[in-house]
């Protein structure tokens, strides 16, 4: 009688079990024949599952924007000179630790009264030092802040792959401390800049304001870069399309603050990418804004030799490094008769 019974019951155990077993494969073969069939559209809750891993594991060239991030060193009086109301707002990107490149700047093309008669503001934009050296690197930059009152720093980590934030946040900036300035410069820290030439052969002071532009060395036809190796490696998740937008160069471009403005209104609902100089490229796109051509050759991405009357004549050269600009300053400063036809 016991062995019947302890038959009967492995009998059953081993029945279900076999049972269950063959529900389970017929049931994968049958999933796995209908979704290579394409008959059946993923579930809402596959869909749903992915969407929430991909909120908790952003792509690593991700940003988040828009977002409260704060300014830690502001000058909110900063545009409310005694002189008045800036012509120019120089928003100049240098990182943290960048104390002597700061300081050439500012003895250098960031000087605000190079140009005569005309109001120029400059403000070092700088995120987070790295947390190693957060308190040193921190305490720098407040003595720096106390003796030059031109920084203007914001709360996230400073990376190259944070540009865009930092563009976007002097942008914010202007909305709110500076909104009645005419023009905007983004410029890099590796470049050498002439202001004269910008402000009287660019932007006219005489002149009024267009209200939609922006001008530089105008990108008409790039395309996304897609090998991971690649410095401005775009990945198809971030941006899918097949090619940029009209865009200028990130080294320097110069905008009026109103296009600044309605930018940083389109850039609320636009998808933030890192590299920043596309980014403002896609906001104006949105706003149906093309680039104005600036006079040629006048914005210059790849380096060139110093010359005294060729630099007298363009805006700007990409590649200088600040010890190079200190040496040819003196020079660019002279008055040169063989160069004063205009
Ligand atoms: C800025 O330029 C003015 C006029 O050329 C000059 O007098 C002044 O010393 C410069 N300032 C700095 C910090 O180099
Ligand atoms: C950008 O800043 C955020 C906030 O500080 C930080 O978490 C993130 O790592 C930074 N992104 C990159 C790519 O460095
Ligand atoms: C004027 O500039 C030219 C090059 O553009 C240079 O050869 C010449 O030496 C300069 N003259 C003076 C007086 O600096």
């Amino acid at each position: 009688m016991k062995l019947l019974r302890r038959r009967l019951v492995l009998g059953a155990v081993l029945g279900t079990v076999f049972l269950g077993l063959l529900v389970l494969l017929v049931g994968q073969l049958l999933e796995s024949w209908t979704s290579s069939m394409n008959l059946r559209p993923p579930s809402p809750r596959t869909s749903l599952r992915k969407f929430e891993w991909l909120a908790r594991t952003p792509h690593p060239l991700d940003m988040n924007y828009p977002y409260p991030y704060p300014f830690l060193i502001n000058h909110p009086d900063r545009c409310k000179g005694p002189k008045g109301t800036p012509f120019l707002l120089m928003l100049v990107m240098t990182q943290p630790q960048e104390v002597g490149v700061r300081q050439i700047i500012r003895q250098t093309w960031g000087n605000e009264t190079l140009v005569p008669n005309v109001v120029i503001c400059r403000l070092f934009v700088i995120g987070l030092p790295q947390p190693l050296f957060f308190q040193e690197v921190q305490a720098l930059l407040e003595e720096e802040d106390k003796e030059h009152g031109d920084l203007l720093q914001v709360g996230f980590l400073d990376t190259y792959h944070n540009l865009t934030l930092k563009v976007l946040m002097g942008l914010e900036w202007i909305a709110q401390y500076c909104p009645t300035a005419r023009y905007v410069l983004k410029v890099d820290n590796d470049v050498f800049l002439n202001p004269s030439f910008l402000i009287h052969q660019v932007l006219h002071p005489e002149k009024p304001t267009p209200p939609n532009f922006i001008t530089g060395y105008i990108y008409l036809d790039s395309e996304p870069q897609r090998s991971s190796d690649d410095k401005w490696y775009m990945p198809p998740e971030l941006y899918p399309q097949e090619k940029y937008p009209v865009y200028c160069a990130g080294p320097g471009y110069v905008l009026s603050v109103s296009l600044a403005i309605r930018i940083l209104d389109m850039a609320q609902k636009v998808r933030a990418i890192y590299l920043e100089d596309v980014y403002i490229g896609l906001c104006i796109r949105e706003l149906g804004i093309k680039p104005t051509p600036s006079p040629p050759y006048a914005f210059s991405i790849t380096r060139q030799e110093y010359e005294h009357c060729a630099f007298h004549h363009l805006v700007l050269v990409h590649h200088f490094k600040p010890q190079e600009l200190l040496q040819l300053w003196p020079d660019f400063q002279k008055v040169n008769a063989t160069c004063l036809r205009d």
